[in-house]
């Protein structure tokens, strides 16, 4: 992404919904943090409760629904960070703009957070806003993709700055969707992939009386899917897009595991919570 980083250990998305935490997480040993779903008005996600954690399984279950100040809130918190690290800024849409406008939300929270932003990550992949992972239909996700780059070509020859777009996918999608995307996104020059969001699937748990409350699950038992998606796509991109590895990392061994699919940088959230800072620095020395 033409980005250097300190090293490849990064926050993924949701942790800091709102970018009001970004100095004492920039403080932690991540080589990037990536803050957001930002969506353009500020919402009050789903109801409580609406957070499961499944701890003998080293798990999560979510359906938050974006919650979050909305990006003009946002972008002032990030103004008021003295955080100098490589910072990512995700993106999404309003649980109630139609998904036929989606483009229109993701335009709108680009022009805000591009000159604040290393990298503006794109969430099509969330399980908790209705439709939402419709946009990763090879037509839709096709003309998102066009107007995205478009307006980035805009802002870079404004701010006389390139800043880098990854697409967020999520780890439910055929092999058949894969290749889709893929092509999709290598025709549209897209600068990374984050591989993946949390699954709907409750395949993998040890006991699935566990996991019957909706939403999207992840930690440990997301890593096994998340591996095996980042494996195929590193077969179908072949180099020509960097892939972002998130899902399930709960050690060092795991986040060189995640390497090893295919990935150049990983990410964390539900291993933190179960093993605390300690993670960051497991996975910086086994990467190495
Ligand atoms: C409580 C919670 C909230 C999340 N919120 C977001 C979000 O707002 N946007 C997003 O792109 N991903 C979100 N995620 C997904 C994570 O960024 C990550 O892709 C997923 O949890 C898999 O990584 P993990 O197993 O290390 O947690 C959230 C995850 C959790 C557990």
């Amino acid at each position: 992404m033409g980005i250097p980083f300190q090293n490849p250990v990064g926050l993924a998305a949701g942790l800091d919904k709102n970018g009001s935490h970004i100095d004492a997480l920039g403080k932690l040993g991540f080589g990037f943090i990536e803050i957001g779903t930002i969506t353009p008005r500020p919402q009050l996600g789903n109801p409580m409760p609406r957070l499961f954690r499944l701890p003998e399984d080293q798990g999560i279950i979510n359906r938050f629904g974006f919650n979050n100040v909305g990006v003009d809130a946002a972008v002032e918190n990030i103004r008021l960070s003295n955080y100098k690290g490589v910072l990512g800024i995700n993106i999404g849409k309003n649980f109630d703009t139609p998904i036929e406008k989606a483009a229109d939300d993701y335009l709108l929270c680009m022009r805000k957070v591009y000159q604040y932003s290393n990298y503006i990550a794109i969430n099509i992949s969330s399980p908790n806003t209705k439709n939402l992972r419709d946009l990763q239909e090879t037509k839709a996700l096709n003309s998102l993709l066009v107007d995205l780059k478009k307006e980035q070509t805009r802002l870079a020859d404004y701010y006389g700055r390139y800043v880098p777009i990854a697409l967020k996918i999520s780890p439910d999608l055929t092999s058949k969707h894969l290749n889709a995307i893929s092509k999709t996104m290598i025709k549209n020059k897209i600068d990374g992939v984050i591989a993946t969001n949390t699954t709907i699937s409750r395949d993998s748990l040890g006991d699935i009386a566990r996991g019957n409350e909706s939403g999207g699950m992840s930690g440990k038992p997301l890593f096994k899917l998340s591996n095996s998606i980042i494996h195929e796509l590193y077969e179908r991109l072949q180099g020509e897009i960097p892939i972002i590895g998130v899902g399930g990392i709960s050690s060092g061994e795991d986040a060189l595991e995640k390497i090893k699919a295919g990935a150049e940088l990983i990410q964390m959230y539900s291993g933190l919570i179960y093993h605390g800072r300690k993670l960051i620095l497991d996975a910086c020395r086994s990467i190495g």
